[in-house]
């Protein structure tokens, strides 16, 4: 099948890659041209396990490519997905939608009769009906073209898995609309064949499913964290108590590991995202809780803060710290919203000299942070420093050896942010180790 993905950031340009290898016919749409150039040689710009090889896959037998132009776009297929950015607002917690209102908006003159347009965005609930109206007044045939959402649930750093193999797919779909179930099920043929289950729902719900599954993944961690705080104040081992925990099958391992909590591009915007559209709705008490639960999440960086204070001596002052993590969480270069970033920030704004080492994102972190110091060797980051803060959970941080650290740091002092080191194997080669969460 002929498709177009609009809008090429991490879900589009994963979508679209894993469409090609379904066996589409695929053109990506982004007005970014820079990025379309690079896509167009098989390059992400931005790092995804398995990403590039599928783009230079897919890009060299041209069942891949590229444009920056809505006209190409609308005149390639009958299929369209959208996968536009919705930020948060930098004034309010509400989404950003300009940039996915101005997409529908230059696409729609150029769609072709009887178009399938498929939202994949992060929407707040009720999006679908202001895209319809904007349909409505751009196009030339509004009777033929619908209209479906389908939520995308890829995590990063495993992108193109869940993408290929995701856990289930959700299609929205407006009442009376008796024809885009069998198009989607025409798309997503092979995944379905390998066993994903389809829900087939309404717009709202299909819409509100994503904003959802992200506060519930957002309240668990926090849930955690919110007993990390409580172990803290009794003496208790919030990872002993997961263990516990975890056995009993209705709360599971899965999404709860304690630590500096949730960042990246989408479970914070989401919590506030969803706060902000029930308010709208007139029903901003059933989701008040999600407040706590971003304020819980952002404690925990305060936490880490203090903890350093009081190991650096009750000031931070001309104290030289080594930050290890810059990244929002392992694998991946993406620093929205880092924990581990606005920590060393904070850290550098208390007066601390704050050198950052990042298997993978220091560029980004440069751009974003220029004033902290950076380095790419994780023992030069903590030769000469009197702390060390372990931020983001990388293996290559859970793999060092504590005994070769020991020779080179000023002051032999951890500080466990994510509760992968080994505590017994740092203390036994001579360090103070403390764990957020732990005596
Ligand atoms: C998330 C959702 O998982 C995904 O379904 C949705 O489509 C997009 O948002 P992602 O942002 O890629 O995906 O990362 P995720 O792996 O969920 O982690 C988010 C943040 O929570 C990271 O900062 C991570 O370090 C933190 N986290 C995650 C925890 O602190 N504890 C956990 O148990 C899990």
């Amino acid at each position: 099948m002929k498709l177009t993905i609009i809008g090429c950031g991490y879900l589009g340009a994963t979508h679209a890659a894993a469409m090609a290898e379904l066996g589409h016919q695929v053109l990506g749409m982004d007005t970014d041209t820079e990025k379309v150039d690079a896509l167009n040689k098989g390059q992400a710009p931005f790092h995804e396990r398995g990403l590039d090889d599928l783009l230079t896959k897919h890009t060299t037998t041209g069942n891949l490519r590229f444009t920056a132009s809505y006209a190409e776009a609308g005149a390639f297929a009958d299929v369209h997905f959208l996968g536009v950015g919705t930020p948060q607002q930098s004034d309010s917690d509400a989404y950003d939608l300009t940039h996915l209102f101005a997409a529908v908006r230059s696409l729609t003159p150029w769609l072709a009769d009887n178009t399938l347009i498929i939202g994949k965005s992060t929407v707040p609930v009720g999006t679908t009906k202001i895209l319809r109206e904007i349909l409505h007044e751009h196009s030339r045939d509004f009777a033929n073209i619908k209209l479906a959402w389908s939520p995308e649930f890829l995590r990063e750093s495993f992108a193109v898995a869940d993408t290929l193999r995701p856990d289930r797919i959700v299609l929205g779909l407006a009442p009376g609309d008796t024809t885009s179930e069998a198009v989607f099920r025409a798309v997503y043929a092979e995944i379905l064949r390998c066993g994903s289950p389809l829900i087939v729902t309404d717009l709202l719900t299909a819409e509100l499913t994503k904003s959802a599954a992200n506060a519930f993944l957002a309240t668990k961690i926090s849930f955690i964290n919110a007993m990390a705080e409580l172990c803290e104040a009794a003496g208790a081992d919030v990872h002993e108590l997961v263990a516990a925990l975890a056995y009993d099958t209705r709360i599971g391992p899965r999404g709860m590991r304690p630590g500096l909590g949730f960042g990246g591009g989408c479970l914070p915007k989401d919590v506030r995202g969803i706060i902000a559209r029930a308010e709208e709705l007139g029903a901003g008490q059933a989701v008040s809780f999600l407040r706590e639960v971003d304020a819980i999440n952002l404690r925990r960086r305060d936490r880490m803060v203090d903890l350093a204070r009081e190991q650096c001596g009750g000031t931070l002052i001309g104290k030289r710290i080594a930050v290890w993590g810059a990244a929002f969480k392992p694998d991946t270069d993406d620093i929205r919203d880092s924990p581990a970033l606005a920590v060393a920030d904070a850290l550098h704004r208390a007066g601390a000299e704050v050198t950052v080492h990042d298997p993978m994102a220091t560029d980004n972190a440069r751009k974003a942070f220029p004033h902290l110091e950076y380095t790419d060797d994780a023992t030069a980051a903590v030769t000469g420093a009197g702390l060390l803060l372990h931020l983001t959970e990388w293996t290559h941080y859970r793999d060092a050896d504590p005994a070769d650290l020991r020779r080179h740091i000023a002051v032999p002092k951890v500080i466990d942010g994510r509760g992968t080191l080994d505590r017994e194997r740092w203390r036994t080669a001579g360090w103070t180790h403390r764990a957020l969460g732990r005596p």
